[in-house]
């Protein structure tokens, strides 16, 4: 965000400086599964970002006094992986971004997971970035969406994220690392598609009511490409079983 005097124009000719028109995703890839230790497990590729996650649980809440007897609480873990940027600042270990991260993701699912049905257990969620370029939030509340869904943990929704933003007076969607330091705002967003609900919004720089609006639009258009892609991942491994029995 910001970059003062240096910064770089973001649109060159009615296109993003990665070719992209302003409201169009970086390609995406998701695969479910993959880990076999993992209650449920998912891969995502979202542009240059490469993300994991896996859930484990429903368990015994360990230690004790982070048990509740009425539902189940969800530990969730954000973590760049060390390798993952060439940024000079970053390293091994929860920072202060990442205890932000990993607390705004686990209060997305906890709109929508039952916890109700899992009194006095924890349900784990881990998110590893192995390499980064901007939206890596998004990213991770996405793959873990599918992570959750392999598990079995019982959802009312599966959460996508996206991230909208502003360069050079344009509204721009799903923002890649040098468009994240550069811009004039940077609103990453995650909503629940069956009921609309808005799951976490955040926002770093300025827009105005009527560019919020305009990019929450812009989120939900977008989002219907990415709950496609989850919901693809998702079919897939039992189309590779059902491929067997064609006759
Ligand atoms: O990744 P996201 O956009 O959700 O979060 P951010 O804090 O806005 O970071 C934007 C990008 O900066 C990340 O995706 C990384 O590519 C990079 N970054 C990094 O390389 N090292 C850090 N310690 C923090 C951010």
């Amino acid at each position: 965000m910001g970059g003062g005097a240096n910064k770089p124009e973001l649109i060159v000719n009615g296109k993003r400086l990665d070719g992209r028109g302003f409201d169009e995703l970086r390609p995406i890839k998701i695969v479910a599964g993959g880990l076999k230790n993992a209650a449920g497990s998912a891969y995502l590729e979202w542009g240059n970002n490469k993300v994991l996650a896996a859930v484990y649980g429903p368990k015994e809440a360990l230690p004790k006094h982070t048990q509740d007897p009425e539902k189940a609480v969800i530990k969730c873990r954000y973590a760049m992986a060390p390798f993952s940027s060439l940024e000079e600042h970053n390293r091994s270990g929860p920072n202060r971004r990442a205890i932000e991260i990993s607390k705004v993701t686990k209060e997305v699912f906890e709109n929508v997971i039952m916890l109700e049905d899992f009194p006095g257990s924890e349900i784990d969620i881990y998110i590893e970035v192995l390499q980064s370029d901007g939206g890596t939030r998004a990213a991770g509340i996405t793959c873990a969406s599918v992570a959750l869904a392999m598990s079995g943990i019982p959802m009312t929704d599966l959460p996508y994220a996206v991230s909208v933003g502003k360069a050079n007076g344009h509204l721009i969607l799903d923002l890649n690392k040098s468009e994240d330091n550069f811009s004039d705002a940077d609103m990453p967003i995650a909503i629940g598609p069956r009921t609309g609900d808005i799951l976490l919004l955040q926002m770093d720089g300025d827009l105005s009511k009527e560019e919020v609006g305009r990019g929450l639009t812009m989120a939900k258009k977008a989002g219907e490409i990415v709950s496609k892609l989850q919901m693809d991942a998702l079919r897939a491994p039992y189309e590779k079983i059902l491929e067997r029995y064609k006759v």
